[in-house]
């Protein structure tokens, strides 16, 4: 799959088969957050691979929205090193995590980004060094979604700002002028 064809076809997965995610995808996904570009190139990034799944009830337990941690066969805690990069370790990790997303669409995975959690608890549960926060997990597995028709209304309506919203040209507020080649029909111009 072509990158802007993953990028269109993401969103959030939050309900999920068992099927087992075989390593060689998820050696695939954590390639692509490897070679994510970083400040310095410090790359101060760690990825914690959970499978087990008592383990995982556990992390949706210090989560205030992510149940479907226990159903996803993998959920990924993406911490970055304070210590190494202070001043970019958030913003590297989270490069590298949606290279990790786009990369499992590509693949044909599911994956959700999960903000909102228990840091320290998280951090105690997974034994983690006093440098590495934890800036986001990932659930990763194959979709069930196509058959629970909530998600699906849900996914059909999720609506994203106009470009003309957030783009100036210039200056901020002037607005842009295109000129769209005529190839590029206005659903590529406007992801929904
Ligand atoms: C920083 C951040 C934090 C998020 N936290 C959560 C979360 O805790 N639980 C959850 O279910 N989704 C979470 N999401 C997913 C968003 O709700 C989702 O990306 C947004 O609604 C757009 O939908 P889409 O991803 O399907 O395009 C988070 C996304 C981001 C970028």
């Amino acid at each position: 799959m072509e990158v802007l064809e993953a990028i269109r076809r993401r969103r959030s997965v939050r309900s999920y088969l068992e099927t087992p995610v075989p390593d060689d995808l998820l050696y695939q996904l954590l390639e692509a957050a490897r070679l994510a570009p970083s400040a310095a190139n410090i790359q101060p990034w760690h990825f914690i691979i959970v499978k087990d799944k008592e383990k995982r009830a556990k992390i949706a337990n210090c989560c205030s929205y992510g149940r479907f941690l226990v159903e996803s066969p993998i959920v990924i805690v993406g911490c970055g090193d304070e210590k190494a990069s202070p001043r970019w370790y958030a913003i590297d990790t989270s490069i590298a995590l949606e290279n990790l997303i786009i990369a499992a669409t590509g693949l044909g995975l599911g994956t959700c980004w999960i903000g909102s959690f228990d840091e320290g608890k998280l951090a105690s549960l997974l034994q983690l060094p006093r440098n590495l926060r934890v800036i986001a997990l990932v659930s990763v597995g194959y979709s069930r979604e196509r058959k629970d028709l909530g998600a699906r209304l849900l996914h059909a309506i999720r609506p994203r700002k106009r470009l003309d919203e957030i783009v100036s040209l210039e200056t901020y507020g002037k607005a842009m002028q295109w000129n769209l080649s005529t190839t590029l029909s206005p659903k590529e111009g406007s992801i929904n």
